[in-house]
């Protein structure tokens, strides 16, 4: 009777055995399966060091074109508020294809998708058009600046054209003649082109 139990005990003993040992199987069938061998990554000893970093050749400053002042350089390298090309409006004066520029972000004109306004100080926008296919052209250019013409949005608008991309552009017009029509677009900060797309 006696060694009935010990039988007994030993039995039950080898079956907790087998279960924990089941168990125990099926975590290191998981454990292969799920995490990535460890050979496969290379020591962190013997990765390479990264070559040391070249500091980049410095940006060419970008020049404005021939007859144009130097707040206009690089213009078209700003945020373009036109999603596409602005086809001629006999409505609208300023050349035949028509792109705006402006000298901010998306990140501080639209900080949540939607254009606010107004304009930070020290925004300028402007705007090209073409004028047929020898590079004749205007430039125009709305600058916010503070304290500039509180009446007039704090914006000096001023235009140039040329009759050629051989010639420099030269002034055509500026103040009052343009703010007369701008004043349209009062509510939207005297600018009449939206940020789209
Ligand atoms: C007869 C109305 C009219 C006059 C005058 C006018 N503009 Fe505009 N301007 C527009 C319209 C409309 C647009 C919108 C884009 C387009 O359709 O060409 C525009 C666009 C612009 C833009 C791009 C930003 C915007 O408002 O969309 C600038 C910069 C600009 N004009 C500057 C000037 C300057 C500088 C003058 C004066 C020399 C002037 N404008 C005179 C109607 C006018």
């Amino acid at each position: 009777m006696r060694i009935r139990t010990v039988a007994a005990a030993g039995l039950i003993a080898s079956v907790a055995l087998a279960g924990a040992a089941c168990g125990g199987d099926d975590d290191e069938a998981d454990a292969t399966t799920e995490a990535p061998p460890a050979t496969t990554a290379p020591p962190a000893t013997t990765a390479p060091a990264p070559p040391p970093e070249a500091d980049p050749p410095p940006e060419p400053e970008p020049e404005p074109e021939p007859g144009l002042p130097a707040f206009t350089a690089g213009y078209q390298d700003g945020l373009r508020l036109n999603s596409a090309p602005i086809p001629f409006d006999s409505a609208a004066p300023h050349g035949d294809v028509k792109n705006v520029y402006v000298n901010q972000t998306r990140a501080t004109i639209a900080p949540d998708g939607t254009q606010t306004f107004p304009y930070p100080a020290g925004s300028i926008v402007t705007k090209s058009g073409s004028r047929g296919g020898d590079g004749a052209a205007i430039v125009a250019v709305m600058r916010k600046v503070s304290g500039a013409d509180p009446e007039h949005g704090d914006w000096i608008f001023e235009e140039w054209s040329r009759s050629s991309a051989s010639e420099p552009y030269t002034p055509l017009a500026s103040g009052a003649v343009c703010w007369t029509c701008h004043v349209n677009a009062e509510s939207t900060d005297w600018v009449f082109t939206t940020l789209q797309g």
